[in-house]
């Protein structure tokens, strides 16, 4: 069980020995995360995590799990960025984009709190209506405005509905062990809570219960889960490029970066890794988007995207590569039939399974877009299963890690974030920042 790494799409774009003179960065990259020296040093807990984790918790989560797939039939998740992103594209990937869609014995799961719409939060009341709620809000720092106002609603919402004593119950809370006026608020409460580890950031904490309970209540095997990035975690330590495809990966696409590369654009052939994707720009877009640095992470899914980006990937701009993301094993087959008419001249496909069609769609897009002046990365994944995501999961973080540190950044911090939230804080009146507001409302014309 390994994610492998395949370069051969490289070749025309980046040279071999490209690759190998970045060894020694590699290794200087390598023993800053492992010895702990590099920046953002108090943000590595996610590197032993898969291991090094409270077993007791870990329990807690799927007791919560098993009750609230008893008692629940929309479980919602509140939190934005790190504390939703990773959720929502485990389930996806393991369950389907159409979870809620499908037939299951597990709660239907939403979302909320990751954007700032009513219409979508009002909605969201209208679905719970006659159903049976609980809510799981999540915030690292307790502090988080969009997860906070939701959460305002939807507390209301399950009062109005259950009285006092159930909406307790039915309040699940992830947050800080000690700071935040979400913990301050679920001790007053009495809601259970969960703890975000003081040493993992947000875009790194999916293998906490940040990630873990929403996934457990979707019915995902979290301890093959945390087996795969266990095992992944044991096998991506060696710092030499020829035996880490981890770090080949992250050696790649710097290489293909400081060739002049701005974009990396993750490809995948699945619409279940649609959500993947997502959780990935917001890993390499906050870790690596700084100091004026960074490659620009964007998403398509192929064949879909073929009818609408696939033009500028063949023929626009040379400022992407691609790294596609593939599966041995597809989650579901289909087997197209013979049609005796053949009214759709598709008969030449009659026999062969989707699977089968999609992989000529890769391996004809990939030599097409090669020729266009795109190269590609591939990435070969088992299966979308939990071991997989596991393994996946931790690849990516440590990748993330190695390249921000041969960029020269602190991949575990997110200081652009603030600069929206103080402005909006300034204009929606928030006390303290009146000086802020009136230099704000003066460029505004206001
Ligand atoms: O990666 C990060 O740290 C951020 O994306 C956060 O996850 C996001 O801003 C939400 O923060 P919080 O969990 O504190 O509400």
């Amino acid at each position: 069980m390994a994610v492998k790494l395949e370069t051969r799409y490289l070749d025309g774009f980046v040279r071999e020995h490209e690759l190998t003179s970045l060894q020694a960065q590699v290794n200087v990259a390598h023993e800053m995360l492992h010895n702990g020296t590099g920046l953002g040093n108090d943000f590595i807990g996610w590197l032993d995590l898969p291991v090094n984790y409270d077993k007791d918790e870990f329990a807690r989560i799927k007791a919560a799990a098993t009750r609230i797939k008893e008692d629940t039939d929309v479980f919602i998740v509140i939190g934005i960025g790190g504390s939703y992103l990773g959720a929502r594209a485990a389930i996806e990937f393991l369950k389907s984009n159409n979870y809620n869609a499908k037939k299951k014995d597990t709660p239907d799961i939403y979302f909320a709190g990751n954007s700032i719409s009513g219409a979508q939060l009002a909605e969201l009341l209208e679905i719970c209506e006659g159903r049976r709620v609980s809510i799981n809000v999540i915030s690292k720092s307790g502090t988080t405005t969009e997860p906070a106002i939701a959460f305002r609603v939807l507390r209301e919402y399950l009062e109005n509905t259950y009285g006092h004593e159930e909406a307790v119950r039915r309040t699940y809370v992830t947050t800080d062990k000690a700071r935040g006026t979400l913990k301050a608020l679920a001790d007053r409460e009495g809601f259970e809570t969960f703890v975000v580890p003081d040493d993992v950031g947000g875009r790194f904490s999916v293998l906490t219960a940040v990630g873990l309970l929403p996934i457990a209540v979707a019915g995902c095997d979290i301890d093959a889960l945390m087996k795969g990035a266990a095992d992944a975690r044991e096998a991506l330590v060696d710092p030499d490029l020829a035996n880490n495809d981890c770090y080949r990966y992250a050696a790649a696409r710097t290489a293909l970066h400081r060739r002049g590369r701005a974009v990396e654009l993750m490809v995948s052939y699945e619409p279940q890794y649609a959500m993947m994707s997502e959780w990935w720009k917001q890993l390499y877009g906050e870790s690596e988007g700084k100091d004026g640095k960074g490659l620009f992470p964007a998403s398509v899914i192929f064949s879909t995207d073929l009818h609408s980006l696939g033009q500028f990937v063949q023929d626009g701009s040379n400022i992407l590569f691609e790294t596609v993301v593939k599966f041995d094993k597809a989650p579901r087959e289909l087997l197209i039939k013979e049609d005796a008419e053949n009214g759709d001249g598709l008969n030449f496909l009659a026999g062969k399974s989707m699977s089968f069609v999609n992989e000529k769609a890769f391996e004809g897009t990939v030599l097409a877009h090669t020729d266009g002046g795109t190269p590609s990365l591939v990435l070969n994944v088992p299966a979308m299963d939990e071991a997989s995501l596991g393994w996946l999961i931790y690849f990516f973080e440590k990748a993330c890690a190695i390249s921000g540190y041969m960029l020269g950044v602190n991949p575990f911090d997110q200081p652009g974030v603030e600069s929206y939230k103080k402005n909006m804080f300034a204009l929606l009146g928030k006390p303290g920042y009146e000086e802020a507001r009136v230099a704000l409302l003066a460029r505004l014309g206001q």
